[in-house]
């Protein structure tokens, strides 16, 4: 028999929407608004540093303890993911826990380039610091590259979340959105 459990809570979902949405609005206003460039670009820099701690203190499936496995946990999962007989995970699979944190480091470093790159026109949080010194307008290439390898991470991603869905059966977006799952009642479900 199916049961509904709770698997992520509020803020995360929370999170990851307003991630979607500073994330479209970021790449849109690149090179065209400023003002908006910068202020979706803060928003995310916040969410990530929020996603941190609550990796830490949140919820269970929240936590990174639940969701980062051992290399050897990844590539049996994507194994077996290849055979079409991938276990099932209630929180993140192993596959989609690195993916979390790639995507977590890299928009750490996007926005880090993002402020960097302005902070030598007196611009931003990092204007007037040490970054300044270091920075130039090599800076803003490097802030371009990192956004397009963020972009392939999330095409990446989607295609992750989809392929999931499909192979377990689970509806694995609207999970993300109402923060529930259907599981077996009985069975060895992490
Ligand atoms: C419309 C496009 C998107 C969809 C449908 C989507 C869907 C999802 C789903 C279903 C999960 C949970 C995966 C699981 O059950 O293990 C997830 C997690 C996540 N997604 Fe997305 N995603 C989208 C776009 C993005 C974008 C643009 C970013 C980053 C810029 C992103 C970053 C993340 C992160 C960081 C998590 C981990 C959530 C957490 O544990 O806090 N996603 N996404």
């Amino acid at each position: 028999m199916k049961k509904e459990i709770r698997v992520w809570d509020p803020l995360v979902r929370v999170f990851h929407w307003a991630l979607v949405l500073s994330f479209a609005i970021a790449w849109i206003s690149a090179d065209e608004f400023d003002t908006l460039h910068f202020w979706a670009g803060y928003t995310i820099a916040a969410l990530v540093a929020f996603r941190i701690v609550w990796g830490f203190i949140g919820t269970r499936h929240a936590r990174f303890s639940d969701f980062v496995y051992r290399i050897n946990t990844i590539k049996s999962y994507l194994i077996d993911l290849a055979a079409l007989r991938p276990k099932h995970y209630v929180g993140h699979n192993p596959a989609g826990g690195l993916m979390v944190i790639v995507l977590l480091l890299s928009l750490g470093l996007l926005t880090f380039t993002g402020m960097a790159s302005v902070a030598p026109d007196g611009i931003g949080p990092l204007a007037g610091t040490w970054v300044e010194s270091i920075s130039g307008y090599w800076m803003e290439d490097v802030h371009e590259a990192v956004a397009n390898l963020v972009l392939a991470f999330v095409l990446f991603h989607i295609s992750g979340v989809l392929i999931s869905s499909l192979v377990h059966g689970e509806n694995l977006v609207r999970a993300m959105i109402n923060g529930k799952k259907e599981i077996e009642e009985k069975g060895d479900e992490n």
